[in-house]
């Protein structure tokens, strides 16, 4: 088997909480092959950005990334670089979007020159060059006129371009990973569909792998090859993009895929699923999602349901895969 590009292995963060630590992502595992498009999906608050931070080890004190986490890239534990190392991973290597582009640049630098100022740090070429590079780029991404719009400042530029200037400065080292953090969030429909088609387009172009951030499965469905549904700081189930879609096992799976037509039209709250996502601190014993799931029993109440492989693509975890609940004896 070839190395995936990413591993992450039991990934856990932790902030202070009022007594002990309280952990906000747990034993997160999941790996990402070259090329490949890997959506993790989950409601807000289930610790998809801790998630995505941590990976990038954007993760200062007091959070803290435990002991026994490791975030291998194209075989290396990058947790344990030197600062300095990662910084040319970061950047380089592996490059991160945003929801919010208008938090994400700076308001009184001109947007090209901040896309240059990326390629420069990174390497060694000319200013005249990285401009060069930076009006190629502009172009790449679908910005209309890059010679003058990479003199604007941000507050000059609509939403979907803004974004697509992240999406440029992203893209400037040709990074291997792309993880984009909920990037069409912010976005009205029309601009949504395009940015999902320009990142669809440019990972096809470039081989980038991406690790794709939504609470949507409209999204999964048009950009995902592999899919890893994330609740209350754990990854619940992952497969294949037709196994989450045609035949997710887990019941949190199943009321997410179920709510994709209206969750949109209600603000993106879940209709099939009742209550929720409980906060850090507060997940519950046993599975920690039993009280919102309409087939808890008692196992489910007291018992961590294990990771259960379902086929070669598809695990999950949860009691029911077992047969614990068809066999109480
Ligand atoms: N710096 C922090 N300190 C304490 N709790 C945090 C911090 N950042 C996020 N959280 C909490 O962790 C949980 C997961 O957050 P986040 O990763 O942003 O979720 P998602 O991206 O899935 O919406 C949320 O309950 C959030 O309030
Ligand atoms: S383990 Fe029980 S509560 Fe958890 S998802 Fe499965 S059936 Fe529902
Ligand atoms: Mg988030």
């Amino acid at each position: 088997m070839s190395t995936p590009l990413l591993s992450v292995e039991q990934l856990t963060v932790s902030a202070p909480g009022a007594a002990e630590r309280v952990r906000i992502i747990d034993g997160i595992g999941l790996a990402v092959s070259p090329g490949e498009t890997l959506a993790l999906v989950g409601e807000s608050g289930c610790g998809k950005s801790m998630t995505a931070l941590a990976i990038m080890r954007l993760v200062s004190p007091p959070l803290r990334i435990h002991a026994g986490s490791r975030v291998l890239f194209e075989g290396r534990d990058i947790l344990a670089l030197p600062a300095t190392e990662m910084r040319t991973v970061r950047g380089a290597q592996m490059a991160m979007i945003f929801q919010e582009p208008m938090t994400s640049l700076n308001p009184v630098t001109r947007v090209g020159a901040q896309v240059q100022e990326a390629i420069t740090l990174h390497s060694d070429v000319s200013p005249f060059a990285a401009r060069m590079q930076v009006i190629d780029l502009f172009e790449m991404v679908g910005i209309p006129d890059p010679h003058k719009r990479i003199d604007a400042y941000p507050h000059q530029l609509s939403g979907g371009l803004k974004q697509r200037v992240m999406i440029a400065m992203a893209m400037a080292l040709k990074p291997r990973l792309l993880i984009a953090d909920e990037p069409t969030t912010a976005l009205d429909a029309t601009i949504r569909a395009q940015i999902l088609d320009l990142i669809r387009n440019l990972t096809a172009n470039t081989g980038t792998a991406v690790l794709l951030i939504t609470h949507d499965f409209g999204v999964v469905n048009e950009l995902a090859d592999r899919v890893a549904v994330m609740y209350a700081g754990q990854i619940v189930e992952e497969g294949t993009r037709e196994d989450l879609l045609a035949r997710p096992k887990h019941p949190y799976a199943q009321g997410l895929l179920k709510s994709i037509p209206r969750a949109e039209q209600r603000g993106g709250r879940l209709e099939e699923i009742q209550g929720v996502v409980p906060r850090p601190g507060q997940w519950p014993e046993g599975c920690r999602f039993h009280t919102r799931c309409p087939y808890v029993f008692d196992d489910c109440v007291f018992e961590p349901p294990a990771r259960t492989i379902v086929s070669a693509t598809q695990a999950a975890r949860c009691h029911l895969l077992t047969g614990k609940a068809l066999d109480p004896a």
